[in-house]
């Protein structure tokens, strides 16, 4: 019997189970939609040594006691939501997205956001049925071992009150 999917704060334990899924969901809601430049910097090495770097603001989604999909929060931003592609379509990415928008607003902003870029046809559709609306494109500074990035993307936002 499946047990009921549940949210908790990251650990240490969980870095190299959230890497994977971070690896994999960049690349299937990124390649090509990023400029080609930024490839090279995405390898599986670099969500390897930025997964544990992150435990801090990242909160998991736990189902059947393993890792199947996380958030990344920086204040206001819900800078990463990420689901296993194996519980893609399941309604688990609601949970995720409604924890960022609680831990947002528990922290006292007004107003949410996130940047998805252009092609991110799931991710964008996703969001506008959970009542995020598209604010319009402008330059995300993506963070690279070299300094940042500017990728074309669009910003997101949701009134959390
Ligand atoms: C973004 C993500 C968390 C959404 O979770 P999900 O379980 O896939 O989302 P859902 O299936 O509930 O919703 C996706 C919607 O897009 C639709 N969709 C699926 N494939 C699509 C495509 N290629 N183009 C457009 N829409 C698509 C689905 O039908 C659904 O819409 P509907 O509810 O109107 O039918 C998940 O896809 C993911 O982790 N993707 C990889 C990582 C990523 O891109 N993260 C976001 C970075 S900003």
């Amino acid at each position: 019997m499946s047990s009921q999917p549940s949210l908790r704060p990251g650990t240490d334990a969980d870095a190299s189970a959230v890497a994977r899924i971070w690896h994999a969901g960049w690349r299937d809601g990124h390649l090509g939609s990023v400029p080609d430049e930024l490839l090279p910097d995405r390898d599986e090495a670099s969500f390897i040594e930025r997964a544990p770097l992150r435990v801090a603001d990242t909160t998991v989604l736990e189902v059947d006691g393993e890792v199947a999909g996380f958030i990344m929060l920086l204040g206001d931003e819900a800078d990463q939501v990420y689901l296993d592609a194996k519980h893609r379509g399941s309604g688990l990415a609601a949970l995720l997205l409604a924890e960022a928008e609680r831990q947002i607003a528990a922290a006292g902003h007004d107003v949410a956001w996130l940047a998805v870029v252009a092609g991110n046809a799931r991710a964008r559709r996703f969001y506008e049925r959970s009542g995020w609306t598209d604010a319009g494109l402008f330059s995300y500074k993506a963070e690279t071992r070299g300094g940042t990035f500017d990728v074309p993307c669009h910003r997101y936002e949701k009134a959390l009150r």
